[in-house]
């Protein structure tokens, strides 16, 4: 006699939601063979179809693909108050009631998975659970989102920002409304999920200081390249001097690092530990059919009873303050002692100087510089002195720097 199915309840059926279901639908076979049990769609929730409570009784596990923060909050507590284990794809809601979602989860003895939620098809979180009980993790460095990724390669190659935009709303990586991914708010929500997960820190969105791509010049790719860096909007979360920090910035990178050959719409993360040494992984960051099989794959690991997530380590105190190499990029008047000025204010407080690069002549001058790390606070302070230099012609500019050089 065959088992009874196993019965998903299916919150929402758009991008991702109708490829999970097809999905779903050409593995059930392959599934139940290694599983015993088949899966199968029992019930589907739109705003036009299906009824929640009717979906909640028949279901074995729930899968939400709604997205936002309401309605899909109260099923997924309400789902997990019931005794069901949820999938996830849903980075605004894990990164803005997290606590309450992971804590419901603890106390029903459910699973909430989320893999879908960070990197799309990038199994990071798994890699992270599975790294987590044999070393502390010290660092992650993330390329989270694919729409920036591919607006910040295209202007690499010398397109204007708006029109490396507008080219990718084309070619459907980036919405009508970009605001979210351009902003850094999509990365920050992702890293705050990753945080969370890597050090036991419960961080929300708002904990993450985030900057986005939309202010960046195409001469700073320029200088940039002349220096040997490439551009990334980067979600980094370190132990630092201590604590934790969680941020996502325009960075550049050494051509050595491994981030810095991920181009166009794709996702990587970087996880670096003592004992793994440093981890990459890659792989499409969105789309619905790659966004669904992340999914499908928390469903079958919920039904092969996959192992429980390991305790998470510790809570460290999130910091803000924490160092960083800068490059730093000055309109200047050509006059002789400028540099010689700037670099004594710098000097003066604990910024030393990796490389220097000097353009244009007269009134229109150009001085580039690397600095080596130094706390954000430090450089903030001599760069609003900096500015004030009757010499100097517009607003400083600067960019964080990831320093290593990878081998
Ligand atoms: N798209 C991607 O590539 C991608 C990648 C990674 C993660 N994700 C995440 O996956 C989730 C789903 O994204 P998506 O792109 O598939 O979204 P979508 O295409 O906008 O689909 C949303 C679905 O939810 C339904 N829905 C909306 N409000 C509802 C409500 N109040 N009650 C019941 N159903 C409701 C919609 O139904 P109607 O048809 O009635 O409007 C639609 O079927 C989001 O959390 C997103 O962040 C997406």
């Amino acid at each position: 006699m065959s088992s009874e199915p196993f019965r998903v309840g299916l919150l929402g059926f758009g991008t991702v939601g109708s490829a999970f279901a097809e999905l779903l639908e050409e593995r059930a076979a392959e599934i139940e063979r290694f599983n015993g049990r088949r899966p199968v769609i029992g019930g589907v929730l739109t705003r036009s179809r299906g009824g929640f409570e009717e979906i909640l009784s028949e279901a074995d596990l729930i899968v939400e693909l709604i997205g936002g923060l309401e309605p899909a909050r109260d099923y997924l507590l309400r789902s997990m108050r019931a005794g069901r284990h949820v999938v996830t794809a849903n980075k605004q809601l894990l990164s803005q009631h997290g606590e309450e979602l992971f804590e419901t989860a603890r106390e029903h003895d459910v699973r909430l998975r989320f893999e879908a939620a960070v990197a799309g098809a990038v199994p990071v979180v798994r890699v992270l659970e599975e790294s987590l009980s044999a070393t502390p993790i010290e660092r992650i460095h993330g390329i989270v989102n694919g729409t920036t990724n591919f607006i910040l390669t295209e202007m690499a190659h010398g397109a204007s920002y708006a029109d490396a935009l507008k080219d990718a709303q084309r070619r459907g990586f980036a919405e009508a409304d970009p605001s979210d991914d351009v902003s850094g708010r999509d990365a920050a929500a992702k890293m705050a999920i990753l945080a969370r997960l890597a050090f036991g820190t419960p961080v929300h969105l708002d904990d993450v200081r985030y900057e986005g791509i939309e202010h960046l010049h195409s001469d700073d790719l320029e200088y940039a390249r002349e220096l040997g860096l490439g551009l990334k909007l980067i979600g980094a979360a370190e132990r630092r001097q201590g604590g934790l920090s969680v941020h996502v910035h325009p960075t550049f990178l050494y051509s050595g690092h491994p981030l810095a050959a991920v181009a166009g719409p794709f996702n990587a993360v970087t996880v670096e530990s003592e004992a793994i040494t440093e981890i990459t992984i890659s792989g499409p960051g969105a789309g619905g059919r790659q966004t669904a099989s992340a999914v499908l794959g928390d469903v079958v690991s919920v039904m092969t009873g996959g192992a429980r997530p390991p305790a998470p380590p510790l809570p460290l105190r999130l910091i803000e303050d924490v160092e960083s190499a800068f490059y730093l990029h000055l309109d200047v008047a050509d006059r002789p002692g400028v540099l010689a000025a700037v670099t004594q204010v710098l000097g003066e407080h604990d910024v030393s100087i990796k490389s220097v690069v000097q353009r244009g002549m007269g009134e229109r001058a150009r001085l580039v510089m690397v600095t080596h790390p130094v706390l954000e606070s430090s450089l903030r302070t001599a760069i609003a002195r900096v500015g004030e230099f009757d010499f100097v012609r517009a607003a400083p500019r600067t960019i964080r720097v990831i320093e290593e050089e990878f081998v």
